[in-house]
């Protein structure tokens, strides 16, 4: 993801936290969710229009925001990601920790789902702001009871005391991470005992395609995935989580595999194509200085992808869902 920069220093202590305000309040929907679901247990589905509107007015607002093709991301993945939730225990008044949170929808949706204390860390603080910003503008759809807010930080240096959380959750961020043993290691040092650890990651061996992407399209997501390990990222690491979390102390389980398998049709301009050729121009200057794609080539490559005819095409892929409880 363009918002990874993991070079950054660590970011400075939780007294910072941010609650920016500058977008309109989003309150309906909350007490008619609360009243269906009852007031204390979890709910096992939730109201997620409101959230997906305020992500798409700030979209729509901004159409160049910071993070790249994140808040995009964010949107269109959202069915997938709110499927992941059933599989983590949150016990009512939970401390949770997101890392790694972008603009924030696992601390929301989670927030909105059970009664938590949830912070939100990530190094981007550009994105930070638009989080925070959108925290105070959800206040009243999260279940009542609940705290959001968000802070900078570097995972592999929490500004956290030891034990101070009952769950740390990680969405798509080992994939960055340049020491994520190291950031193993954090996660235990913030967790208490029998604290919870939720971990959700990619990994390219687990996916098939059928007909294979154009020869332009794979030289581009080559460059685009050779820039994430130049960066010390990795994409193959969701069958390693379990050796990382196994190795520094935490019980393994239950795992899941997120399947997604489609026929897609793609054309010219269709908001899958849009988001492509958005993530991968957004890494273009990288990918050009890094020396993996001269700029002509990488141009013509995309121009090629732009204008390709329109084409169906089979595509699985599974990514890794993990529970890991400190022992
Ligand atoms: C793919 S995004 C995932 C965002 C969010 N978890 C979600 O599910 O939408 C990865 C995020 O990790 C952040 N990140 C990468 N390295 C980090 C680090 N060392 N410390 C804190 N955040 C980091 C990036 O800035 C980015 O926002």
């Amino acid at each position: 993801m363009t918002g990874a920069r993991t070079g950054d220093p660590p970011g400075p202590p939780v007294a910072e936290e941010r609650r920016a305000g500058s977008l309109p309040a989003v309150h309906e929907g909350a007490a008619s969710a609360d009243e269906r679901d009852g007031a204390h247990g979890p709910r096992v589905g939730g109201d997620w229009s409101v959230l997906d509107r305020a992500y798409a007015a700030y979209l729509d607002a901004h159409p160049a925001p910071p993070g790249g093709s994140l808040l995009a991301q964010t949107i269109l993945t959202g069915a997938a990601r709110r499927t992941l939730y059933p599989l983590l225990e949150v016990e009512p008044g939970a401390e949770l920790l997101d890392l790694g949170t972008g603009f924030g929808p696992v601390v929301f949706e989670l927030a909105h789902l059970h009664r938590v204390r949830a912070v939100g860390v990530d190094i981007d603080e550009a994105v930070l702001d638009v989080a925070g910003a959108l925290g105070d503008a959800l206040a009243g759809w999260v279940r009542e009871a609940s705290a959001v807010r968000f802070a900078p930080a570097d995972v592999a240096d929490l500004p956290y005391g030891a034990a101070a959380f009952d769950v740390v959750t990680a969405r798509l961020l080992f994939q960055h991470l340049p020491d994520p043993e190291a950031v193993v290691a954090e996660i235990r040092r913030v967790l208490r005992p029998g604290g919870r650890a939720f971990v959700f990651d990619v990994d390219d061996g687990l996916g098939v395609t059928y007909p294979e992407p154009s020869a332009a399209l794979t030289a581009l997501e080559g460059a685009f995935a050779a820039c994430q390990s130049g960066r010390g990222g990795d994409r193959h690491v969701g069958r390693k989580l379990t050796t990382y979390f196994a190795t520094a102390g935490f019980d393994v389980g239950p795992l899941r595999l997120l399947a997604q398998a489609a026929h897609v049709a793609s054309e010219q301009g269709d908001a899958s194509r849009s988001l492509t050729v958005a993530r991968l121009l957004a890494a273009r200057s990288e990918i050009v200085g890094r020396g993996l794609l001269a700029a002509a080539e990488f141009d013509a490559h995309l121009d090629a992808f732009v204008h390709e005819p329109a084409v169906a095409r089979f595509r699985a892929e599974c990514q890794l869902a993990a529970v890991f409880t400190n022992r």
